[in-house]
């Protein structure tokens, strides 16, 4: 509930997987009606009260504003909180990176996030809501593998900055999560992964604390970034599997 006593609204993108789905269970938790969008492709939706999917492939930039405006008007255009989770990578040598992967991928990490905050605005505005985005520690550090992902994660980390300083008049704030290794299915086509040490990957539930640190901030006060690491840095190799 907000303090009007009004329940809070939430829009999470990639809510059928990882971090998006533990952060929109923790909504859920928190009392939240969570709006959830994928392409739900592999997993049911979660029945769950208070909990609606939205089926829509965020690589296509015309298809966010109608499947947005469908959950905007059941939430009578007040929005408080947009949880922009959803993406991928891939990570092979950039000269065989296929283009129209990396078309898909900087639509999916960058377009879509930026689609959906513009026309959020609004409604947030309406609620003096925020904005979450989950970036990656891809954006600030450099490695020899994954420059197009890392480029889409530098590009949302800028995005987000630029925007408070644009929004913040309104009372809207964004702040951005910038996870390390985190054990998910984000790694299920890739040729690494997390070691299975529960040190190697940033635990889930470090990232529902982060949430609340940034939901439960004063009023007046903004948490702009929080950086997730896992202590130690233990990555598994794979064999490469067509797939990959
Ligand atoms: N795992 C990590 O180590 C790590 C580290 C740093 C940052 N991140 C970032 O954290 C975010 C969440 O990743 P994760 O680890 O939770 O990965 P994940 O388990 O693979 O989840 C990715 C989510 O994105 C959605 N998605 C992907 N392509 C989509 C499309 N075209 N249209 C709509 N939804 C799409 C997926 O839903 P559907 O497949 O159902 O469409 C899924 O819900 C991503 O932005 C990722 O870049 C992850």
């Amino acid at each position: 509930m907000s303090a009007s006593g009004q329940t809070r609204t939430a829009i999470v993108t990639g809510a059928s997987s990882g971090i998006g789905q533990t952060l929109a269970g923790h909504l859920l938790d928190r009392g939240f009606r969570v709006a959830g969008f994928a392409r739900w492709r592999n997993v049911p939706p979660p029945a769950r009260s208070g909990f609606e999917p939205v089926t829509v492939d965020l690589s296509d930039p015309g298809a966010i504003e109608p499947a947005l405006q469908t959950v905007l008007a059941g939430f009578d255009q007040q929005l408080d909180l947009l949880v922009n989770a959803a993406g991928f990578g891939r990570f092979p040598p950039h000269r065989h990176l296929d283009p129209v992967v990396l078309a898909s991928m900087v639509s999916v990490n960058l377009t879509a996030p930026m689609v959906l905050c513009g026309l959020c605005l609004p409604a947030l505005e309406a609620r003096q809501g925020r904005m979450v985005n989950i970036a990656s520690v891809t954006a600030r550090h450099l490695g020899k593998r994954g420059a197009a992902y890392a480029a889409t994660k530098a590009g949302l980390l800028h995005f987000s900055r630029n925007l408070f300083e644009e929004v913040r008049k309104s009372g809207v704030s964004v702040s951005t999560l910038i996870p390390d290794l985190t054990a998910t299915p984000f790694y299920d086509n890739l040729d690494f992964a997390p070691a299975p040490d529960p040190e190697a990957s940033v635990d889930l539930q470090a990232m529902r604390q982060a949430l609340d640190a940034i939901l439960d901030a004063p009023r007046g006060t903004v948490i702009e970034e929080i950086t997730l690491r896992p202590s130690r840095l233990l990555i598994e190799k794979r064999p490469a599997s067509p797939k990959r």
